[in-house]
Order: C-alpha cells, then structure tokens, then sequence
C-alpha cells in the first residue's frame, strides 16, 4: 500500500466503514470494484482494493441477463460468499437485489440477515432514496451497515426507460440533494452515485460527511466504483463514456484459447514434460 497516496489506509490492514469515514475525513480516495467470485476477489483484495462490491451487476456479467433484475437473492449469496472466501483486507459490500426488499422493510431486513448470515458479508448496498428509509432504518437498527444508491438505479430501468444521466434539471437535482441526506440522516456508511452530471455528484460530496462513491458521477466525489469486467474488457459491448478500460482480456483470453486450441489439434500440447 502506498503510504504517499494512502496515509490512512496503508496505517490499517483490515477496511471498516470506520476506515472509509477517515479516509474521507483525510481526503483520501475510496477505490471499489466489483467482484462475484473466489478468484477475482482474491486478486482485486491482494491488489489492495478498499471495497469488493458483490454487485447485482452478476446478473448482466455473470449471467448473461440484459438488466440486473432477473437475479435473485439465492444467487447473489452464492456469489457473496465466494467472494468473501476470496479476501482478506477490503470490504465487501453486498447488492440486495430487485425484489428482495421493496415490499416492505421487514422483508428488507430478512433478505439482509439472509445475507450476512449465509455470506458472511459485511455490508449490504440498497437502491433509492426516502422510498426506502424505513427499509434503510430497520437494517441498521439490526446492526448492518448500509450503503445506499442514488442517480441511476438499474433495477428501476422500466420505470425510466433509459440508462441516459439521471438528475439534470432542477426538481430531479434538489430531489437527489435531499436524498443523499435522508440517507446520510438514517445512518448509511456511504452512497454510490451513478451517472449523475459531476457538478451536481460534487455537491452532494460536500453535502454529506459519509463517503460517496462514484460510477460516472465525475472526480469531485470520495471515490469510484467500476465494474471489473468491463474496466479488465472482458466484454466488448458495453463502453460508457464514463468507462476507463485497463486491460483488453477479451482479445487476449481469445488469443490464448486459439492457441491452446492448436497445440491441442497439432499434438503440440502435452509435451513429454507434461505428462505421467
Ligand atoms: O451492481 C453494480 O455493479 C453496481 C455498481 C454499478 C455501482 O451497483
């Protein structure tokens, strides 16, 4: 961990939400990702990641789905706990998924037991705002911390229709203002704001003492959040403008297996050195 550009969190080895607020505090930045499984998970912690997000993205990325509302809550505890077998240091924050909380907070509150229990995981991440306080406060009021999602929220796709920016005009901006705060009032460790134009995501920054964690929300904000597989280019089709890719595994995991493929066929592969 380099103590230059992580004073706080190069000082501790395992992340809390505790951690993230010092950080915060510190002007230090957050770095999240995604992760559904053991091997990833284990090369994004000894990386040094803060934050694992086990997010409901598995649903697009992992399981072919065109939106993230197919996966259910079973599936994302089986992803959960892969990851949590992968890490030792950063945080794993876990995505509650579409219907496992919006039919009130008592259902809320047993999907998120059902998750720390069976996972392991360390936190739970929600989408909305005052929609879903009392559901927010009964998770907390149990002892489990809580993230929140404002800005796009992809489980609600058919109620807005498009991934386009959310919160450009006024009503929608001061509306997202006074969520991150009910939010922050009701106890969340930190907020993830989703393609929201990056003036209006700086405000909220300052608005807020709790970390908020941006996904083409701009770098006004405590930190970012990508999701790996399209940050490592494992897919090709989906290129955001707010995406940075840093590898292009798809071209390369494609070289590697036509390679394999002929040496298989050429009887290249195994060699008398690889074999009994
Ligand atoms: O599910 C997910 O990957 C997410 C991120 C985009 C923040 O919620």
């Amino acid at each position: 961990m380099n103590k230059n550009i992580s004073p706080v969190r190069s000082k501790v080895k395992k992340v809390t939400t505790h951690v993230l607020k010092a950080m915060k505090q510190a002007n230090e930045k957050i770095s999240m990702l995604t992760a559904y499984d053991y091997s990833m998970a284990q090369i994004v912690d000894q990386a040094g990641i803060d934050i694992i997000l086990v997010g409901d993205s598995a649903s697009n990325v992992m399981a072919g789905h065109e939106t993230t509302l197919p996966i259910t809550l079973d599936q994302m505890i089986y992803h959960a706990a892969s990851v949590i077998r992968g890490i030792e240091n950063c945080l794993v924050v876990v995505d509650l998924p579409f219907g496992s909380y919006q039919g009130n907070s008592k259902e809320a509150l047993s999907s998120a037991i059902k998750i720390m229990k069976e996972a392991g995981a360390h936190s739970v991440k929600l989408e909305g705002g005052r929609e879903i306080k009392e559901s927010i406060d009964r998770i907390i009021s149990a002892g489990i911390p809580v993230m929140g999602h404002l800005g796009l929220t992809p489980q609600s796709i058919y109620k807005f229709g498009t991934y386009a920016v959310r919160a450009k005009n006024e009503e929608e901006k001061n509306r997202l203002l006074e969520d991150a705060k009910i939010l922050e009032d009701a106890g969340c460790f930190a907020i993830v704001l989703e393609k929201i134009p990056a003036e209006l995501a700086k405000k909220v920054a300052e608005l807020v003492d709790i970390p908020v964690i941006g996904i083409g929300a701009g770098a006004g904000v405590d930190g970012q959040v990508l999701v790996l597989h399209d940050m490592l280019g494992i897919n090709k089709e989906f290129s955001p403008r707010f995406l940075r890719r840093y590898n292009n595994l798809f071209e390369q995991i494609t070289t590697s297996v036509q390679e394999y493929i002929k040496d298989v066929k050429t009887v290249d592969f195994p060699n008398n050195k690889e074999q009994y």
